[in-house]
């Protein structure tokens, strides 16, 4: 018999499922290969001791209070938890816990395989191979961007801008970057740290790597994708409500920036319909951190940080404890 009742919102890699028996005994599941429902989201949380979701799981306040009698821990696997609640999560005694650093060079990697597959075109260029459209070489065919040489802009400078920002050295770049705080990091690689609209005037290529709050919703909206250097690039493996989705299908439709790499979405997983027609923008499903090795990594950290709560132990991925634990305000 286990000794906590664990509820897993869909199917995660085995690794993380082997430590939830081996930890707690084990748990019951989705077995659905889709995401729940609302309704079936507070059917089958309601009760539990934990839950360990994923970031398409919504925990709002309703749902939250549908759990909230014996629920002590909601382990989100994923580094954003911008689906969850996360003060009225403490407040109800539920602590949250996250994946992070475990997705940073996955992520960077993505962030990197976008920006290089918008500059060089490599999504209108497969597409017209596969059409059967190459017909010789041409030297006036499918040009594109240098990336070389140029100024990268990393939005937000905690661990994935970073990783981003090293990974730019091989391509001998200038870096902006702008945080509230200075990254000692991306100091070290002599990048300059700017203001928001200073970067976006003067980088060629700007990378999204801020969490979705309140002040970053829709912070790259009409009036400062206008701000972009005339030609420049966007990509965004960030969260999708950061973007003005509309502003940035015209600017892309009108010229003014010459393509953008997106793996997140306002509205996942719809994609704006202006979007899709364009041969300017790459589009991914929200695969940044799709790597077999990461995402076996974040469920063994999910399901880790799920038993250590629940057995009173220390985790270092509390975003936030529940009211009355040890370290809570
Ligand atoms: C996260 O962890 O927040 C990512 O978006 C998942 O890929």
């Amino acid at each position: 018999m286990a000794e906590f009742d664990v509820y897993v919102t869909r199917r995660i890699p085995e690794a993380g499922l082997e430590v939830l028996r081996r930890e707690l005994g084990g748990f019951s599941i989705n077995s659905l290969d889709r995401a729940l429902s609302r309704a079936e989201l507070i059917e089958n949380c309601r009760g539990r001791d934990g839950v360990l979701c994923l970031l398409t799981d919504r925990f709002d306040r309703e749902v939250l209070t549908a759990m909230a009698s014996r629920c002590r821990v909601i382990s989100n696997c994923a580094a954003g938890t911008d689906n969850i609640a996360v003060d009225d999560a403490a407040a109800m005694g539920i602590a949250v816990t996250n994946t992070p650093g475990v997705l940073t060079e996955t992520t960077a990697d993505l962030a990197w395989a976008l920006l290089l597959a918008a500059a060089r075109r490599i999504g209108e260029a497969e597409r017209f191979v596969r059409a059967g459209r190459f017909v010789g070489w041409d030297p006036m065919l499918m040009l594109g961007t240098d990336v070389h040489s140029k100024t990268l802009g990393i939005v937000g400078a905690g661990r994935i801008g970073a990783a981003v920002g090293r990974r730019a050295s091989g391509f001998s770049m200038r870096i902006l970057y702008c945080d509230e705080r200075p990254s000692a990091e991306l100091d070290a690689m002599g990048a300059e740290r700017c203001g928001l609209d200073d970067l976006l005037a003067r980088a060629d290529f700007v990378s999204l790597h801020v969490p979705l709050t309140g002040k970053t919703r829709r912070m790259i909206n009409r009036d400062r994708i206008a701000r972009m250097k005339s030609g420049a690039v966007l990509v965004n493996t960030s969260r999708g409500q950061v973007v003005d989705e509309a502003a940035l299908a015209d600017a892309l439709r009108g010229g003014h920036l010459a393509a953008a790499g997106l793996d997140v979405y306002e509205e996942e997983p719809k994609i704006h319909p202006a979007l899709l027609p364009l041969e300017n923008v790459v589009l991914a499903p929200h695969i940044g951190s799709a790597s077999r090795e990461t995402r076996e990594r974040m469920a063994v950290m999910a399901a880790d940080n799920l038993a250590a709560v629940l057995k009173g132990r220390h985790t270092l991925n509390l975003v936030r404890p529940a009211a009355g634990a040890p370290g809570a305000l």
